[in-house]
């Protein structure tokens, strides 16, 4: 039997990489996962994937240089980012430091060692406000704060390495990113966490005391926003369907990742009830600026070329399976309290 060609994944010690590098290994393929390990978890990749970790960064050219010569790696999933939209708007600078030239930099380590196919996470915050709903790829791209500009700038860039250099790229755009491996191994592990559903288990948790909801009059059903929460292992699902269209030859192609089906923060807290049985307090804030009342997205091109067809597309689902990577993950840290205060 042939080998399956090694896999490159970028930022794979994070949430959404390592749920595809579990999907690539559960499939065969070899991984290398490169990763600085700023918000990247050492345990979760050596440990509970065991693949092997490369620590370092994408800005790093003679490390990629060296990776790439010393091992045969076919494709790259590049997953690195930072991706905190406030802080985007308040260290610009960062932002395009590691977003853009992190990813200029691999793009030419890429052409230089002829690896020329790529897999990139881009996000529906390229799109900014809706002009209509819901919004697909043709959709016009005016990103209203420097982290959507920064994806849609490596998106311009892949345009251009693909007519220059051959690279042949997927890019996807993300809706919001939830949920987590059904089989309880992996989940959601940031710090800080921005997200919603995270947020809402946290506190059905006792480890945050409330949820804020950002604004109730909004002109949607119960004046809560509504978004579009895709199942991370759906997302994993795509990004090989995408990776071996480019294997078999594919041409560069960009596709919406999303749920179809938009729920709001209401549904979310509510529904996060029925499953947890907790109270889960929520108060009601005041808008954040620059949040759209509804942002939902067509995956139609996704499912009509890949064949992609998300396995978790139900609200109920997605917190099941969040919910039970985090009571784990709770457990596990008052286990670790625990034997740090029998030791003290
Ligand atoms: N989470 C979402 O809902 C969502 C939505 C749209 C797009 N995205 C995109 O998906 C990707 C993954 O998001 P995530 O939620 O898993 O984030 P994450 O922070 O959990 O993972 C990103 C990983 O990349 C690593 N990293 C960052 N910069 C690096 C660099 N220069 N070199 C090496 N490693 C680096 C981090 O240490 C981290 O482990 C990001 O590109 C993000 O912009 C996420």
């Amino acid at each position: 039997m042939s080998q399956k060609p090694t896999i490159l994944v970028t930022g794979g010690a994070g949430y959404i990489g390592s749920h595809a590098v579990l999907a690539l290994k559960r499939v065969g393929y070899e991984v290398i996962v490169l990763d600085n390990l700023v918000y990247g978890h050492r345990d979760l990749v050596e440990n509970v994937l065991q693949v092997e970790l490369v620590v370092g960064d994408t800005n790093d050219r003679s490390l990629l240089d060296r990776l790439f010569a010393t091992r045969k790696i076919e494709a790259v999933m590049h997953f690195a980012a930072y991706a905190y939209v406030g802080e985007s708007v308040t260290d610009p600078g960062k932002y395009y430091r590691n977003n853009v030239l992190g990813t200029l930099t691999l793009l030419e380590a890429m052409v230089a060692a002829s690896v020329k196919k790529f897999v990139f996470s881009s996000t529906c915050a390229t799109y900014g406000v809706p002009q209509t709903t819901p919004i697909d790829e043709t959709h016009p791209q005016q990103p209203i704060n420097p982290y959507g500009a920064s994806k849609l700038m490596v998106e311009r860039i892949l345009t251009d390495f693909d007519v220059a250099h051959d690279l042949k790229s997927v890019y996807f755009r993300y809706f919001n990113a939830a949920g987590a491996d059904p089989s309880g191994l992996i989940g959601e592990d940031h710090n800080p966490e921005t997200h919603l559903i995270p947020l809402v288990l946290l506190t059905a948790l006792g480890q945050r005391s409330s949820v804020s909801i950002l604004g109730t009059d909004y002109p949607t059903p119960d004046g809560t926003c509504i978004r579009d929460y895709i199942h991370v292992s759906d997302l994993a699902t795509a990004h090989i369907l995408g990776m071996e269209y480019l294997l078999k030859g594919g041409s560069t192609e960009v596709f919406n990742l999303g749920n179809g089906n938009g729920f709001s923060v209401q549904e979310v807290i509510e529904t996060a009830r029925q499953i947890t049985g907790e109270t889960i307090l929520a108060i009601a804030s005041p808008r954040r600026l620059g949040d759209p009342p509804s942002l939902v997205g067509s995956s139609e091109k996704a499912r009509r070329i890949l064949h992609w067809v998300p396995e978790y597309p139900r609200l109920a689902d997605i917190l099941t399976h969040a919910w039970q990577w985090h009571q784990k993950r709770h457990a596990l840290l008052n286990e670790q309290q625990y034997a740090i205060s029998r030791l003290g």
